[in-house]
């Protein structure tokens, strides 16, 4: 009681006000609620049948078979194996996407769970297991739930919903295009062209049953860049007579340390600049003729990101011209900043507060200097990503392992606030757009 007082009251007088349709709200949510086993069975089977970025067969498979089942007209090997369904309203009106990201990681599952992941690849070269370390598993099984939860009340939706179920969201192999960009080349944001889109993470680290989103920029940027540094060789023995490119990529490591926290205002935004990969010599007493290093930048406005590609280019270029060796510096812009449309998020946020149970169960965050390629969508149409609560009530965030780690593990009773959220703000959106 006290609650929907509360939530009324927010709606009316800080919050542009949203045509929730009460009655339909409040069916999404029971039939969402009647999705969980099916929810949790769906992560499962995808949990212990994982598949890298560009190669989710199998998933994209079992997602086409179910959206035809729920009588959706069906797209496949879009960007690849991409999966588009589109489910028509009973009323006319705009067009929302909601999209679940599919690929697993090249990692070893250690979670000790009954339907871990047992299978392994070789991944540029190197033999290791493949898991869903990211929840991406979790992703699809809810985004199909929603999908049933939709479709059993299209006859009371005033538009059309797109479930856009994406390949390699974690990135392709070096030089491959792939994931949402492969996907918006080839058209997934036309014919119907999206409105506006929505998108979730679960998060290992943040309580089921809670949704935190944050306006504006709320994930950086995302680029790779790499640094060759062309020296001379010599013996080991007879430094003098080389150009030493490791001595020189040392000092060039050191130097990128200052630019974020000597060049960059930290009172704007947070900026990272890390080394990665660093790839010297084969025998101990040889100086090589070259080294190369990659790393990536993370950024949240794009004066800051181009502020850093130019230091490291002048850093990288200064150093090497000092020691006698030059070098070559490539940038590789993988994501742009996941970008949350300030007035879409306002005006959605009722819709979160009310799926969540309460205006408490929301959070606004701070920046996240995680990527997310949801942010390639964002440039074309104005899209929302929520983080959905996926740990066990009363831990310790500090004591769970962290996504991407072999140790991974999720609350699955988080999962049905997840479906709710994607069926309820496609109806909201659909409800009252503008
Ligand atoms: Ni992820």
């Amino acid at each position: 009681m006290k609650h929907s007082y509360l939530l009324a009251s927010l709606a009316l007088l800080a919050l542009p006000a949203v045509a929730q349709n009460p009655a339909l709200n409040a069916r999404i949510a029971q039939l969402a609620q009647a999705e969980e086993t099916k929810v949790i069975a769906w992560r499962r089977d995808f949990h212990q049948h994982p598949e890298l970025g560009n190669e989710e067969k199998r998933t994209a498979g079992i997602v086409a078979a179910h959206l035809k089942k729920l009588g959706l007209e069906v797209q496949t090997g879009i960007g690849r194996t991409g999966v588009v369904g589109i489910l028509k309203g009973g009323k006319p009106g705009p067009v929302v996407a909601l999209r679940a990201d599919m690929d697993a990681l090249p990692v070893t599952e250690a979670t000790g769970l009954a339907f871990a992941s047992t299978v392994k690849t070789t991944y540029l070269g190197q033999p290791v297991g493949v898991m869903h370390a990211c929840g991406h598993d979790s992703h699809v099984a809810m985004l199909m739930g929603a999908a049933e939860v939709l479709s059993q009340v299209k006859k009371e939706l005033s538009g059309t919903v797109k479930f856009i179920f994406q390949p390699a969201e974690e990135g392709s192999l070096p030089g491959v295009v792939g994931g949402a960009k492969l996907m918006i080349q080839e058209g997934v944001l036309d014919n119907p062209k999206v409105d506006a889109i929505f998108g979730l993470h679960i998060n290992a680290q943040t309580e089921a049953g809670s949704l935190s989103y944050r306006p504006g920029g709320e994930m950086a940027s995302a680029d790779r860049f790499t640094i060759k540094v062309i020296g001379k060789g010599a013996h080991g023995a007879r430094p003098w007579n080389s150009v030493d490119p490791v001595v020189t990529a040392a000092q060039i490591i050191m130097g990128l340390q200052t630019i974020v926290s000597r060049q960059v205002n930290l009172t704007d935004d947070a900026a990272v600049v890390t080394v990665g990969t660093l790839k010297a010599g084969v025998r101990y007493n040889v100086i090589p003729d070259q080294v190369e290093l990659t790393g990536t930048i993370r950024a949240f406005d794009k004066k800051t990101q181009e502020q850093i590609w130019a230091a490291v280019r002048r850093t990288a270029k200064g150093i090497a011209e000092s020691a006698g060796a030059t070098v070559e510096v490539g940038f590789e812009a993988y994501v742009p900043v996941t970008y949350n449309d300030p007035p879409l998020a306002a005006r959605m946020l009722p819709t979160l507060q009310a799926v969540a149970g309460g205006a408490t169960n929301v959070r606004e965050v701070k920046v996240n200097t995680w990527a997310e390629d949801f942010a390639l969508y964002q440039e074309k149409v104005p899209g929302l990503f929520v983080f959905v609560g996926g740990m066990r009530k009363g831990v310790d965030p500090a004591t769970t392992a962290d996504h991407h780690t072999p140790g991974f593990t999720l609350d699955e009773s988080g999962f049905t606030l997840g479906v709710k959220t994607l069926a309820t703000l496609a109806a909201d959106y659909l409800a009252a757009p503008k």
